[in-house]
């Protein structure tokens, strides 16, 4: 028993020293715990990255295939936030041009302007490969290009749209990713894509629409994208051959 009481007597006092300690050094509590936790993630404006592929070299815009059925996704604006540029074409595989539109978020009615497609055709854009619904991303989020792929939903077919399967919202690329369909009430939000008519090279510079889902904020919640590009990778849609 007499152990017990002398181990009480030792926490108590060793709660003492490290209470004197931070009082001496006139340190409040919040700023110890501030001192301890980790850094917040994010960077503080968007990046302007340029789009690369795994060896680094630039990303041409007259490479990107109209209709590409597999998804061609970067992150940005920080690691881990996947989004999927496509080359929009009709069913016969001409270059849909997409200009700037409109958008309305069905969630409170407000409204924003989307950016125009890029490259030559006006026809390449880039959205968001995270579903506003909750948060699914490919292949369960992707593009069903036009004339390659399409889903029908209460006997109405779409192609040439952004569906995810995992509750079937639906969104519309050449009208900056609105809703088509439920359950989502958050369109897609709309990376800004440049375009180098010089060089055919493309680079991402900003942001536009509802935040991206699950996040506090566009520019929070993950590391920061080192360097001044961004890598492009080609992920196989499983669902076509
Ligand atoms: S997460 Fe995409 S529809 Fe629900």
């Amino acid at each position: 028993m007499n152990e017990g009481i002398d181990e009480n007597k030792r926490n108590f006092l060793k709660l003492m020293v490290t209470a004197s300690i931070v009082a001496g050094a006139g340190l409040s509590l919040g700023v110890v715990v501030r001192a301890l936790a980790p850094p917040a993630l994010g960077v503080s404006s968007f990046p302007n990255l340029q789009l690369v592929d795994s060896s680094g070299n630039p990303i041409l815009a007259s490479n990107l295939a109209v209709n590409n059925p597999s998804a061609m996704q970067f992150n940005y604006p920080l690691q881990n936030t996947p989004n999927n540029i496509v080359n929009l074409g009709d069913a016969s595989g001409k270059p849909i041009n997409v200009p700037a539109t409109q958008v309305t978020i069905p969630a409170d009615g407000t409204t924003y302007e989307s950016y125009a497609g890029v490259g030559k055709n006006g026809s390449i854009v880039a959205f968001s490969g995270i579903c506003q619904h909750l948060g699914c991303i490919f292949p369960e989020l992707r593009f069903y290009p036009n004339g390659v792929e399409s889903i029908t939903l209460q006997g109405k077919t779409y192609t040439g749209v952004f569906h995810c399967l995992c509750h079937g919202s639906t969104y519309d690329p050449t009208a900056g990713a609105a809703v088509l369909t439920g359950p989502t009430t958050h369109p897609l939000p709309m990376v800004k894509l440049v375009w180098d008519s010089t060089t055919d090279e493309l680079y991402v510079s900003n942001m536009v629409g509802p935040t991206i889902y699950g996040r506090a904020s566009d520019l929070t919640g993950e590391s920061p994208i080192s360097g001044t590009t961004t890598e492009v990778t080609n992920l196989r849609n499983p669902f076509t051959v």
